[in-house]
């Protein structure tokens, strides 16, 4: 299993270039699914969960055609409309063939989820949505077995927000004959931008990026070429990174109108923000002031980047108060930096965290993610050695992150 080796103690400095969104990118791969025609996507990230969508799909019969940060996508001989448990196990997301598999073929079979590290995450509002829309739908052996003949359109009210369940039934919506209107729809950037994949290709949507969402069936999607939006929570990652080193560093591909409360909370942590078109530049001097923060929905703080925050928090002046509201167990790595000094308490969905001066370095272990990615903050922070085990959870969404913080001058190698 590789491991991280993070030596402490060395600024951030310097320019990066944020990648894809993960995010954006695997609903729009399964986009592909909705068109005969080829689908050609651009600035499209190299890491684990793309390349296990394009498996997903190659394995249902779309060919795939990989280029450098770019593929090609044809779904014109798909024949397998099934998502097995191999695939779905490793990576959640997968539930965002259902929708598309439904719409243009009437039949799916996808494994549900199950458990995963971060809570029990069910896809309830998926499956309520796709039978409001005229699906059969049953469970049987792990799996969500959906049948239509053609999916109808409807008004379909989101108990609560909910950002793939959105995905998946605008996917599901696009080719369903007549109206659909999601209500408490997810505003996330990641909806907008497949909405807008979706209209490049002949869809009729309108309100992507606001709660209500209105979807005109249409009988065909063609072909198209999109390129992928910048990752808002990879730019999250870099920025936290480099207030927590008492660097400055450049993002440039980066999107500063997706990061609002980012920004805003990091400016309230003391660090000076400058933006111009795609390039967001952080300095910060001194030792970083405590933040509170709590997470909830787009545009209000990301929940993925609340990990990250709470390494940050750690060696900040003050105590502060982190309140997770979307997953019931994300606070995994919370242990992990008390292996290394933190002071934090966990009360619930609350964490209180009291500031500590240093870190000290030790062997933590990545258990999703985000919390990885805190980790690896808290390394580059920590006095001494620190050895991040576990970091295939870091590869699943991350472009070359320990060649990017190394270029910015952090000391990170890879082991086997
Ligand atoms: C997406 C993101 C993930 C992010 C999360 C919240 C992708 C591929 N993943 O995950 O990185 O952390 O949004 O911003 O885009 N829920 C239900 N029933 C459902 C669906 C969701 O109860 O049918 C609950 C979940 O358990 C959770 C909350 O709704 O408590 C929000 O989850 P959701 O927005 O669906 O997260 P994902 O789309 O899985």
């Amino acid at each position: 299993m590789q491991k991280l080796v993070i030596e402490g103690g060395h600024r951030l400095n310097g320019e990066v270039r944020i990648s894809g969104a993960k995010n954006a990118a695997l609903p729009i791969m399964c986009a592909s699914i909705l068109t005969q025609e080829t689908l050609h996507l651009g600035n499209l990230p190299d890491m684990h969960d793309v390349a296990t969508m394009i498996k997903l799909l190659q394995q249902m019969g779309v060919v795939v055609e990989s280029g450098e940060q770019e593929a090609r996508f044809n779904g014109a001989a798909l024949n397998k409309p099934e998502a097995p448990y191999d695939m779905v196990k490793t990576m959640r997301a997968a539930i965002l063939v259902l929708g598309p598999l439904l719409t243009r073929f009437g039949e799916a079979r996808v494994s549900l989820p199950g458990g995963c590290a971060i809570g029990s995450r069910p896809v309830d509002l998926h499956i309520k949505g796709l039978i409001a829309m005229g699906a059969q739908i049953h469970i049987e052996h792990g799996y969500i077995h959906a049948t239509a003949k053609r999916l109808h359109g409807a008004r379909i009210c989101f108990d609560l927000i909910s950002v793939t369940g959105t995905e998946n039934l605008m996917m599901a919506a696009v080719l369903a004959d007549g109206v659909t209107v999601l209500e408490n729809a997810a505003r996330e950037p990641e909806v907008v931008d497949l909405a807008n994949c979706l209209i490049a290709m002949g869809a009729n949507i309108e309100g992507a990026g606001s709660d209500k969402i209105t979807i005109v069936g249409v009988a065909k999607l063609h072909g198209a070429s999109y390129s992928v939006m910048p990752d808002r929570i990879e730019s999250g990652t870099f920025l936290v990174a480099a207030a927590a080193t008492g660097g400055c560093i450049t993002l440039t591909h980066a999107r500063a109108d997706t990061l609002d409360s980012v920004l805003d909370k990091l400016r309230e942590a003391g660090a000076t923000i400058a933006v111009s078109g795609d390039r967001i530049r952080l300095e910060m001097t001194g030792r970083p002031k405590a933040v509170n923060l709590r997470t909830a929905p787009y545009p209000a703080f990301p929940t993925d980047m609340q990990a990250q925050f709470m390494a940050l928090n750690a060696i900040a002046e003050g105590s502060s108060i982190v309140v997770e509201t979307i997953f019931e167990n994300r606070f995994m790595h919370v242990q992990e930096l008390q292996r290394l000094g933190a002071q934090i308490e966990i009360q619930g969905n609350t964490a209180v965290i009291q500031g500590c001066v240093t870190l000290d370095g030790a062997t933590v272990m990545a258990t999703d993610l985000r919390a990885s990615a805190s980790l690896v903050i808290a390394g580059m922070v920590a006095q001494g050695e620190t050895v991040v085990d576990r970091i295939y959870h870091l590869d699943r969404g991350y472009e070359r992150i320990e060649a990017k913080l190394s270029a910015l001058g952090a000391k990170i190698r890879r082991i086997k």
